[in-house]
């Protein structure tokens, strides 16, 4: 057993509904037992434990690890590719990036600095687009197995309007997911698969027929895709599919839509395809700071939660501007202020932990840090930048804190990364390496060394 001493916040349900599902404490300890969480709470009634002991100053505090719920592995080195909406950024700059995934070598370059990046920035689950290729996602799916990263990712479908070099026919584009889903669907720990088509107008209706056929035939996978991100793309998708009802009705009629179906955007949908996303259980991954950078759409939460639909956070890079879960929270509360609707420190700190586990039905391994839960968390220091420092110390109340954070906070607040109680990743120019302090088992519990 390992026992980890310090500040602690987590939140532990869902604050949309009670605003005290939060756990903060001054003096918290977490025991990990076999990666899992097997409790957690004030420090004292640890005390007479037997256990390796790790203590954290003051200045840090232990978080659940964050959960990206949408982004695009291959964009990594596309970001900031400025000037066009989405349609024109795809055609631009977006789809020529995506081809260069031909080649193996440079898609295993691209996934080492990937994930290395996901875990400097503090997240430690993500749902993940690839590219068209096959080859490259498999290198995708062994890197995240490697680093024991928590990775739901699949092999983008793509079988119209682009380049040639992005197209596939759609027969080949099903018999190479499904040759993927059965390697990584099943019987890997953190790993599994997504169905991807890419979004409406690069796919055929037998594209996403064959979509629906996988989702048949993987009932344990999920369906990840775009919808309704920009009023031009919606346009365009109902000249493309002048018969169904809609955008939604796109995916719905081929099975697509469902309690397994991530949704990334849905900025502009109409109050009965809200309806039926409510019915259908279909999760939206928001992603705030590209819906800026694109300039697509203020989306609305509120009515999005009103109905129950589970909402969480990407950062949809590269068209997100940051692999940073502090600024899409930030992003997040902005763009809800606009429209007139205030989220509070813990809403925000939610939607980008716990929520995103709800979104993707992981909330019973994680998301927070609550008994019987993966130990998957992080170690932030709240003295990562003068600034952070003074606020920080300034805080107050549980929200105070959190909020200089996310107004304040960036990949240099990231101080060590725990997966399973294990360090994976420690911040490069610590001097000291490690911000735990190991405490011998026979010392006295009480003192949290410096
Ligand atoms: N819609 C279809 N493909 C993409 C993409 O790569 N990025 C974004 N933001 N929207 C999309
Ligand atoms: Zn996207």
């Amino acid at each position: 057993m390992k026992l980890f001493r310090g500040r602690i916040f987590t939140p532990t349900g869902d604050p949309f509904d009670s605003p005290e599902a939060f756990l903060h404490l001054e003096d918290g300890m977490i025991a990990v037992e076999g990666g899992k969480i097997t409790a957690i709470g004030e420090a004292d009634q640890f005390r007479d434990l037997e256990a390796e002991k790790f203590n954290l100053d003051r200045r840090y505090l232990m978080v659940p690890g964050f959960v990206d719920l949408h982004l695009h592995a291959p964009q990594l080195d596309m970001i900031g590719s400025y000037g066009g909406h989405l349609l024109e950024w795809l055609e631009r700059y977006t789809f020529p990036h995506e081809a260069k995934f031909s080649d193996p070598a440079h898609a295993s370059r691209l996934a080492r600095r990937f994930f290395d990046e996901m875990y400097r920035h503090g997240t430690l689950t993500a749902l993940i687009f690839s590219t068209i290729h096959s080859e490259a996602t498999d290198i995708l799916f062994s890197e995240a197995e490697r680093r024991r990263f928590r990775a739901i990712l699949g092999k983008t479908m793509m079988d119209r309007n682009a380049p040639a070099a992005l197209l596939e026919d759609p027969e080949e584009s099903y018999a190479e997911s499904r040759r993927l889903a059965e390697k990584w669907s099943r019987g890997h720990s953190r790993i599994g698969y997504a169905i991807t088509p890419r979004f409406a107008p690069t796919s055929t209706p037998r594209l996403l027929e064959l979509a629906g056929r996988l989702r048949e035939e993987f009932p344990e996978a999920w369906v990840h895709t775009h919808i309704s991100e920009s009023l031009a793309e919606i346009a365009w998708v109902s000249t493309l599919f002048p018969d169904a009802r809609g955008y939604l009705d796109v995916y719905d009629r081929y099975g697509l839509i469902g309690a397994k179906t991530v949704l990334a955007h849905a900025v502009h949908l109409t109050d009965a395809q809200m309806d039926v996303l409510a019915e259908r259980e279909a999760r939206i991954a928001h992603c705030p700071t590209s819906n800026l950078f694109l300039g697509s759409g203020l989306f609305p939460m509120a009515p999005m939660l009103e109905r129950g639909i589970r909402v969480g956070l990407g950062t949809d890079i590269g068209a997100g501007t940051t692999l940073s879960m502090f600024t899409v929270m930030a992003d997040a509360y902005k763009v809800q202020q606009v429209r007139g609707h205030v989220l509070s420190p813990l809403h925000l700190w939610y939607l980008a932990t716990l929520g995103g586990a709800r979104a993707l039905g992981l909330e019973q391994v994680t998301g927070s840090l609550q008994k019987g839960k993966d130990a998957d968390f992080l170690i932030l220091d709240l003295e990562a930048t003068p600034l952070l420092a003074a606020r920080s110390s300034a805080a107050v109340t549980t929200e105070e804190l959190l909020a200089a954070l996310i107004f304040l906070g960036d990949d240099r607040t990231i101080a060590e990364c725990r997966v399973e109680g294990d360090r994976l990743w420690v911040r490069e120019n610590r001097p000291a390496g490690s911000p735990f302090a190991l405490q011998p088992a026979s010392a006295d519990s009480q003192e949290v060394s410096p």
